[in-house]
C-alpha cells in the first residue's frame, strides 16, 4: 500500500464499503481506516473482506468484515445494520463493488445474451441502488450522510465491447443524480467519480486470483520490465512520469467521501482520465504537423 500521510479526516466517521476486498474499495477501505474511520469492509468474497479488516485491525484501525454480495438487497441491509449496531451511525456508504461484462469486450454486441447482460446490470446497476436505498433508510432519520458511488468512464463514453457494463454504469450514474436530488434535503449528499486509467488490475482476473493492489498499466510494466514512457503508452494527452495507479481514483473517491466536498451533490468527476475526454476521436498523432503533410 501507497504510504498515506494520516490527517485524521475521517476521525469518528463510520463508512460502509462494498467491493472492498480488492482495487479501489481496498485501496479506500485501508486509507480512510488511516485517518480514522471505523469501517465495515464487505465484499462479495467473503476472505478477501476479512482479510481486509484485519489488515486494519492489525495496523491499530477500527473494522470488521462481511460478506455481501450487492446483487441480494437482504445483504445489503444487513451490512448498513452492521454499521449502527457496532458503530453507532452511518456517515458514508461507498457503493464500489463491480464486475466487468462476461468475455472482457470480445463479445461481439449481438451475441451477448439476456443472463450476461442481467448479470452485469445486477451488480454495477442495481447493486448501487440497493446500496443508496438503505443508507438512505438510515441517513434521513440521521439527518445527515454522504453517498459515493464509483462509476465508469464507461458510463459516459463508450468502451469497446462493455455495452451491457457501459449501460448499467450510465444508469448508475443516473442514480447520483436522482438519489442527489431526492435525498438532498434531508443532510444527504451524492456524488460519484467515474474512473478510466489506473485502475485494479484484479477487475480482470478470477474472484479467487491474489490481490495485488496494481494498476493495469502498473502491472502491464511489471510483467513486461519495460520503463514507463508515457508519450507512447499512454492514451491521454497528459503524460506523467509514472504510471497511473489506485492511488490517483482513491484520492477523487477521499475527496468525495471527505467534509472537503461538503457542498457537492449530484456530480460525477472522471477520475484518473489523463485529459482522454478533453479530445474528440479524430486520431491525429501527437507527432501530427500541417508541414508533414505537405
Ligand atoms: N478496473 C477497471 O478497469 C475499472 C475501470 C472503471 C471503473 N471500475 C469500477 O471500479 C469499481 C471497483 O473495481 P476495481 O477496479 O477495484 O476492481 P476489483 O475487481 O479489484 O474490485 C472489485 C471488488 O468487488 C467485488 N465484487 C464483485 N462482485 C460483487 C458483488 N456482487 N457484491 C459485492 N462485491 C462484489 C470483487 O470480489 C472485488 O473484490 C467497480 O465498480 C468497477 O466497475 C473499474
Amino acid at each position: 500500500m501507497a504510504a498515506h500521510t494520516s490527517t485524521g479526516r475521517f476521525a469518528d466517521k463510520v463508512a460502509v464499503i462494498t467491493g472492498a476486498g480488492s482495487g479501489l474499495g481496498r485501496e479506500c477501505a485501508r486509507w480512510w481506516a488511516e485517518e480514522g474511520a471505523s469501517i465495515v469492509v464487505t465484499d462479495l468474497v467473503d476472505k478477501r473482506a476479512h482479510d481486509v479488516a484485519q489488515a486494519i485491525s492489525d495496523t491499530g484501525g477500527v473494522a470488521i468484515g462481511m460478506k455481501v454480495d450487492v446483487t441480494i438487497e437482504a445483504e445489503v441491509e444487513a451490512a448498513v445494520r452492521a454499521a449502527v449496531d457496532t458503530y453507532g451511525r452511518l456517515d458514508i456508504m461507498f457503493a464500489n463493488a463491480g464486475v466487468p461484462v462476461d468475455g472482457f469486450g470480445t463479445i461481439p454486441f449481438e451475441e451477448f445474451t439476456e443472463a450476461q447482460f442481467d448479470a452485469v446490470n445486477a451488480v454495477v446497476y442495481k447493486g448501487v441502488f440497493f446500496s443508496g436505498k438503505h443508507a438512505a433508510r438510515v441517513m434521513k432519520p440521521q439527518g445527515f450522510g454522504n453517498i459515493v458511488v464509483t462509476t465508469s468512464a464507461g458510463g459516459l463514453n463508450a468502451y469497446p465491447g462493455f455495452g451491457p457494463y457501459c449501460s448499467a454504469k450510465a444508469g448508475a450514474i443516473a442514480l447520483v443524480k436522482s438519489m442527489a436530488f431526492d435525498l438532498g434535503r434531508w443532510g444527504i449528499r451524492v456524488n460519484g467519480l467515474a474512473p478510466a486509467h489506473g485502475m485494479a488490475v484484479n477487475f480482470a482476473l478470477p474472484s479467487d486470483a491474489e490481490v495485488n493492489g496494481m494498476s493495469y498499466e502498473e502491472a502491464a510494466l511489471a510483467e513486461s520490465g519495460l520503463a514507463w514512457d508515457a508519450r507512447s503508452m499512454f492514451p491521454g494527452p497528459l503524460k506523467l512520469n509514472r504510471p497511473p495507479r489506485l492511488r490517483d481514483n482513491a484520492g477523487v473517491a477521499t475527496f468525495l467521501a471527505s467534509d472537503d466536498s461538503e457542498y457537492m451533490s449530484g456530480v460525477v468527476i472522471p477520475s484518473c482520465d489523463g485529459g482522454n475526454f478533453a479530445r474528440t476521436s479524430i486520431p491525429f498523432p501527437d507527432d501530427w504537423s500541417l508541414e508533414d503533410q505537405a
